[in-house]
């Protein structure tokens, strides 16, 4: 595996990320069973990943405490990243989105992050998070500044309470705003082979700035894989109906061109979601490839992924198929 250090801080991690979010459950991702999604973690610890990330609203809570099960008697050896910001408690926020009768607001104000911060340790069992991130940014105008937000971070990594800060979702003019009140380590955007945007602006300044990117979603939810072929289909509520890139006549392009990448699996002896991670952390910029797994066997050949050290030729192949891809209709 793969070592990189987050921002400045000396913490490396794997490059390829546990990502908890499907963990979680709920009508996002359907029905989970928590005993495979500890084996799901344990395999990925085993194949050599240290980084692990989820969020308290994933399934209200149930990311974590799966996750503070699964690392019990191994937690000196991880890397754990959770997140504040999406706030469910009361009405305090604008609102984001409402999901199982949860009105979930953005919400970074310093007491609630207080309060966050104490529950995720709780749920995790642990009494120190290694990379706390604020998991969306509040709309501008912004009711809760980000500079009362990073001051409160500051705060509780000063009592130990946490190791390193990153931000979730944010753009260069809000890294700005975290950077002049103190040191932000890492960013969590989205990004995969298909969805490139962050590539313009967002990933030269973290190169610029030495911060760390965790990148979200690589795997396109798993279209990228090639598990996931013309016959599957999802039902009305579950996230990757969202997605363009799952509606057929986006699918099919997608499928025709990882189909094509058959001779680069070959020469490499491995599968496509390997190659595509492989790809995904030599982009200049991204630092760790955040895979979401809750089947062991997903993890551990996600994991593989983080050994594989592709050619400069075919990583420019692949550029040029996706981005004759063009965008999803
Ligand atoms: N900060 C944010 O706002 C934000 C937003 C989204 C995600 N995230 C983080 O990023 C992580 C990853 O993102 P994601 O879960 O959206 O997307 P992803 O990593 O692109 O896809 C994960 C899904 O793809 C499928 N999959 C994974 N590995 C596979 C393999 N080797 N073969 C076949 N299928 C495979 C699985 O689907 P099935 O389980 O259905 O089989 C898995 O749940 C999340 O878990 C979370 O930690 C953060």
């Amino acid at each position: 595996m793969r070592m990189r250090k987050i921002g400045t801080t000396g913490i490396e991690a794997s490059v390829v990320a546990l990502g908890a979010w499907a963990i979680g459950g709920g009508p996002w991702w359907g029905a989970v069973d928590d005993r495979q999604s500890i084996s799901a973690i344990h395999a990925a610890l085993d194949a050599g990943v240290n980084l692990i990330d989820t969020a308290p609203v994933y399934g209200w809570g149930r990311s974590e405490q799966v996750v503070g099960k699964a690392i019990q008697g191994r937690r000196d050896k991880i890397v754990l990243a959770t997140k504040c910001g999406l706030w469910w408690h009361d009405a305090r926020g604008p609102l984001f989105f409402e999901l199982e009768g949860y009105s979930v607001r953005r919400y970074l104000s310093p007491d609630a992050i207080r309060k966050e911060v104490e529950d995720s340790l709780q749920r995790l069992g642990t009494d120190y998070i290694d990379l706390y991130q604020t998991h969306w940014q509040s709309p501008e105008p912004a009711s809760d500044p980000i500079a009362d937000t990073m001051a409160c971070l500051l705060k509780l990594k000063e009592q130990g309470k946490i190791r390193a800060i990153g931000a979730s979702n944010v753009n260069v003019s809000q890294i700005r705003e975290y950077q002049a009140v103190g040191l932000l380590d890492a960013i969590q955007p989205r990004y995969s082979m298909l969805d490139r945007a962050i590539e313009e602006e967002l990933l030269p300044y973290c190169v610029e700035q030495n911060i760390s990117s965790l990148v979200y979603s690589p795997l396109e939810q798993g279209l990228l894989t090639g598990a996931i072929g013309m016959d599957r289909t999802f039902s009305p509520g579950e996230y990757r109906n969202n997605i363009p890139w799952f509606a057929p006549v986006n699918r099919r392009k997608v499928l025709a061109m990882l189909a094509g990448w058959r001779p680069l699996t070959e020469k490499y002896r491995c599968d496509l979601a390997q190659l595509v991670i492989a790809w995904t952390v030599a982009q200049p910029g991204v630092t760790f490839a955040l895979c979401g797994a809750r089947k062991p066997e997903h993890s551990r050949r996600n994991a593989a992924g983080g050994t594989l050290v592709l050619a400069a030729e075919d990583i420019t192949t692949m550029r040029r198929e996706v981005e004759a891809l063009g965008e999803p209709l």
